[in-house]
């Protein structure tokens, strides 16, 4: 939850991790996840009001995430924002999770310029965009299989680690040795910008098994091992993409984009070949109110917010072609 003040930027943000509820289940409970939604979204909309000190019929233009996600989830974020709009006679917007992503980067200083080449790795998602301006994307790859997100939370299982296991995984790699074990680099050969993640916690599992019990050490060599081989990959697609975009500016969003390992490649190999690379503020790395807020204060002035959203959500939905739908009707 948060308001996003034209003027003033970010003035109000309040964020309620589920984490600990699902954390005892050992991945995230749909029913569970929609209930607390139902409980936690109006204290979480005044705790943002009372920060911002701004009144509710301050409020021009209500967004929520339409989708991808959870059918049951959206629906309460769909349900509480119509219900605001129509309390307030305000528009209210459906905004793609991924274009709050990856919009989420020009909430940081300094501000990359249009077009630039988009990692966005997340738990659902891996793909390389193109983004040419607001509402103008093109999807250059993505994952064939798991995404970045879920390889490292999957192999964070296989090492005893709790739930969500990416950062886990990430704060026991920080100590391990990367060189111990070689771990595939699946499709970093292939020639093209998609991803493949499923095969390599496949040789983790296989790896972990043929050494019985490993012991904290090995383990943390295990993640450190693995950190790198999904890394390598990563930043080798990005280096690839901006080649073939003939593009030299990369933006990196999604809850992986939370990676220092990850971060400090990226930047290592823009340093090389005199790219810039930019990062959402750390906190804005993973799921949160301020990059919907943003993207809908970014679409309104172009035009690109659909005049009646409708009181649907769509659980799947492909972001290029929403875009280019949006493209072809804009309304102002
Ligand atoms: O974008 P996000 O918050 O939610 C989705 O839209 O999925 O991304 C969550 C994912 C999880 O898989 C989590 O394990 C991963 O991001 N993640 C990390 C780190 N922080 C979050 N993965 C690796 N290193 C991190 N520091
Ligand atoms: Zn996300």
């Amino acid at each position: 939850m948060a308001l996003y003040d034209t003027r003033s930027g970010l003035v109000g943000e309040a964020l309620h991790s589920q984490a600990k509820l699902h954390a005892a289940y050992g991945g995230v409970v749909p029913e569970l996840a929609s209930r607390d939604h139902v409980r936690r979204l109006l204290p979480l909309v005044r705790r943002a009001l009372d920060q911002a000190r701004r009144r509710v019929d301050e409020i021009g233009l209500v967004a929520f995430t339409q989708g991808p996600g959870l059918g049951g989830a959206l629906l309460v974020g769909a349900s509480v924002a119509a219900g605001i709009g129509l309390a307030l006679g305000c528009p209210v917007a459906g905004i793609h999770h991924l274009e709050g992503h990856l919009l989420s980067p020009l909430l940081g200083e300094p501000r990359p310029a249009f077009p630039f080449v988009a990692l966005l790795v997340s738990g659902g998602h891996t793909q390389l965009m193109r983004v040419d301006g607001i509402g103008r994307y093109a999807l250059l790859g993505e994952t064939l299989d798991d995404a970045a997100g879920e390889a490292f939370d999957k192999t964070a299982t296989l090492l005893g680690l709790g739930y969500p296991g990416g950062p886990a995984l990430a704060r026991l790699a920080a100590g391990g040795h990367a060189a111990r074990f070689h771990l595939p680099r699946p499709l970093i050969a292939s020639g093209d910008l998609d991803f493949s993640f499923s095969g390599l916690k496949t040789a983790v599992l296989t790896l972990v098994r043929g050494l019985g019990e490993p012991d904290e050490a090995t383990r943390a060599d295990i993640a450190a091992s693995f950190q790198a081989a999904i890394v390598e990959v990563l930043a080798a697609k990005c280096v690839r993409a901006l080649e073939r975009e003939g593009l030299d500016r990369l933006v990196v969003a999604g809850g992986v984009g939370a990676n220092t390992a990850l971060r400090a490649r990226l930047e290592e190999e823009a340093r090389a070949r005199g790219s810039e690379v930019y990062f959402p503020p750390q906190r804005l790395c993973t799921d949160n109110g301020a990059m919907i807020a943003f993207a809908a204060a970014l679409k309104q002035p172009e035009g690109l917010l659909p005049a009646e959203p409708g009181f649907t959500v769509h659980p799947r939905w492909d972001l290029a072609r929403a875009a280019a739908s949006a493209q072809s009707t804009p309304r102002r």
